[in-house]
């Protein structure tokens, strides 16, 4: 399923149609509440690659010198628009594992930012090549469901965060047991819909790996999902950070 998911990013981020891509953008950006001074910020041809499940810029506020993870990056606006909205000096590592979302996010940050600030990375989300506790924040805007293996991704978040560092994400949770149908079709594992998880269960899923719910805010997308924003605290505490 991996291949499958990392082979459809590609082929969308290289310039496919089709599929979720059509659903995203800058109406859903408005959609999920991203701020409109912010969005009028980013030049229109960079909206066209956002694929977001919800507005977790809110859930963060990086301090100077900390360190943040974009997880499965796509073309990196979330990034770009957190930096364009900070106050302080931080650095985003973008990682994805489709080669087109990276080079995409990557020209944004140069065309924006000159790049400074930023870092690109070619790997697994479930297998992570940075050292335990590297970051302060971990992003994750849809892209939890995309892991059929949640533990797998939840000890690696676990590892390479600092204690007391959180993760910021969004994605669906279902509302009821999916039909059979959901898991058979493998594009619906793509659009983060057959690896959705039940509110209670993705709480239950981090609770076990080692973090406390901050919080989590739902909103009625249809009949199967919600569009769900979650925020998590490792255990531990963040220590000589600046308030
Ligand atoms: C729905 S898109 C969201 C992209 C971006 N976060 C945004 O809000 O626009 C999911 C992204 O996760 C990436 N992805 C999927 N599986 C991944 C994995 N196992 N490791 C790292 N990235 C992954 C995809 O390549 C894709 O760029």
């Amino acid at each position: 399923m991996k291949k499958h998911i990392r082979e459809y990013y590609e082929r969308l981020y290289r310039g496919g149609s089709g599929g979720p891509r059509a659903l995203g953008g800058k109406p859903l950006a408005l959609e999920l509440g991203y701020p409109a001074g912010l969005i009028d910020l980013l030049p229109g041809e960079m909206w066209q690659d956002f694929l977001p499940c919800g507005n977790i810029l809110s859930r963060i506020d990086p301090k100077a010198g900390e360190r943040v993870l974009n997880l499965g990056c796509g073309a990196g606006v979330d990034s770009v628009l957190l930096k364009l909205s900070a106050r302080a000096e931080f650095r985003v590592v973008n990682l994805d594992t489709a080669l087109p979302a990276l080079l995409k996010a990557r020209g944004s940050a140069l065309r924006l930012f000159s790049g400074h600030g930023f870092e690109f990375v070619c790997a697994e989300g479930g297998c992570l090549p940075f050292l335990p506790g590297s970051f302060e924040w971990i992003i994750l805007n849809g892209v939890f469901n995309l892991f059929p293996e949640k533990r797998e991704l939840i000890e690696e978040i676990n590892r390479v965060l600092k204690p007391g560092g959180i993760v910021a994400g969004a994605d669906l949770c279902r509302r009821v047991i999916l039909p059979g149908y959901f898991a058979a079709e493998p594009d619906a594992w793509a659009w983060c819909m057959s690896g959705a998880l039940s509110r209670e269960e993705l709480i239950e899923a981090f609770e076990a790996g080692g973090f406390s719910k901050l919080d989590t805010a739902a909103e009625n997308m249809d009949e199967f999902f919600d569009r769900t924003v979650f925020t998590f605290r490792k255990n531990g505490s963040l220590e000589g950070r600046k308030p």
